[in-house]
C-alpha cells in the first residue's frame, strides 16, 4: 500500500469517527432533554409520563446495508441526507395519552425541527404495528461548527412495545413470509394490546377523579386540626 493510499484510508476513518460521534451527540441532547422533560413534569404534576428510554446508534455496517438498499451512493453526504434513523431515540410511556403529551413537548422545544411525524397509533400498519414516529433534527455544537443532525424517535406504550419487541423477535428468528395464521395471531394480538392501553388508560383516568376529590376533601381542616394550628401558632409566637 503507498502513501497516499495510506493518507486516504486515515481521512477516510476520520471522517467516519467524526460521521458517528454527530449521531452520538445528537442522541445525547435529545436524551438529555428528554429527561428534564420528565423531571419537571414530575415536579409539577407528581406523575411520570416516562416509563423507560433506550437509544442506539446503527452500525456502520447497517448503514452501509440501507445505503445499499436504497440504491445510495456511499458518500458521508448522500448518507446524512437520506438515513434519517441512523440515531435512534424510544421512549416508553406509560398511557397513550402520555406519547402525545410528550411529543407535543418535544415539538415546542426551539431548537428541536420536526422533519416528519409518522402517527402508526391513528392508523396502525397492516400487520398490526402502533407507535409514533418522529423524524427531528439538532443542532450539536462542536468547537469549528454546528451541525444539525437527524434523529428517530420512537413513542410507544408498555403494551406496543411488548408487542413489537416480540414480533420484530419473530420475524428474525424466521425469515421468509410467514403463514397466514400467525400473521393473523399476530394482528389480532396487535388489538388486544390496543384494548389493554385503553383500559389502562381508562382506569387511570378513574383514579384521577378519585385523588382530585380527595385533595379537596383534605381543603377542609377538621376542628380538631384548626386547632392544634392555633396552638402551633400561638407557640411559634411566644418564642
Ligand atoms: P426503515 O427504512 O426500516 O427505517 O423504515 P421506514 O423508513 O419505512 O420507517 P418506519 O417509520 O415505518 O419504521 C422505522 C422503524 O420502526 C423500524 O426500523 C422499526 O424499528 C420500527 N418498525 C416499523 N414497522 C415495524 C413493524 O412492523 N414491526 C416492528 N417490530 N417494528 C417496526
Ligand atoms: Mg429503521
Amino acid at each position: 500500500m503507498d502513501n497516499v493510499n495510506l493518507t486516504d484510508l486515515k481521512t477516510f476513518r476520520e471522517n467516519l469517527s467524526r460521521f458517528m460521534l454527530s449521531y452520538k451527540f445528537a442522541i445525547k441532547e435529545i436524551e438529555t432533554k428528554i429527561n428534564i422533560l420528565n423531571d419537571e413534569f414530575k415536579f409539577i404534576h407528581e406523575y411520570n409520563p416516562i416509563e423507560h428510554v433506550s437509544t442506539r446508534v446503527k452500525s456502520p455496517q447497517s448503514i452501509l446495508n440501507k445505503v445499499l438498499k436504497k440504491g445510495l451512493s456511499p458518500s458521508f453526504k448522500e448518507m446524512k441526507e437520506n438515513i434519517r434513523d441512523i440515531a435512534g431515540v424510544r421512549i416508553t410511556c406509560s398511557f397513550i395519552e402520555d406519547i402525545y403529551k410528550v411529543c407535543d413537548l418535544i415539538e415546542s422545544q426551539h431548537d428541536i425541527t420536526v422533519i416528519e411525524i409518522k402517527d402508526y397509533i391513528k392508523k396502525p400498519k397492516p400487520n398490526g404495528y402502533q407507535s409514533l414516529h418522529l423524524i427531528v433534527q439538532v443542532p450539536i455544537f462542536m468547537s469549528d461548527r454546528i451541525e444539525n443532525v437527524c434523529v428517530e424517535i420512537q413513542l410507544r406504550t408498555i403494551a406496543m412495545d411488548f408487542w413489537a419487541s416480540l414480533e420484530h423477535k419473530i420475524y428474525y428468528k424466521y425469515n421468509k413470509k410467514i403463514p397466514k395464521h400467525i400473521g393473523d395471531g399476530l394482528k389480532e394480538a396487535a388489538l388486544q394490546a390496543a384494548l389493554l392501553d385503553r383500559k389502562m388508560e381508562q382506569i387511570n383516568h378513574e383514579i384521577n377523579i378519585l385523588k382530585e376529590q380527595d385533595n379537596k376533601d383534605d381543603d377542609y381542616l377538621t376542628s380538631e386540626q384548626i386547632k392544634k394550628y392555633l396552638q402551633f401558632l400561638s407557640f411559634s409566637e411566644t418564642e
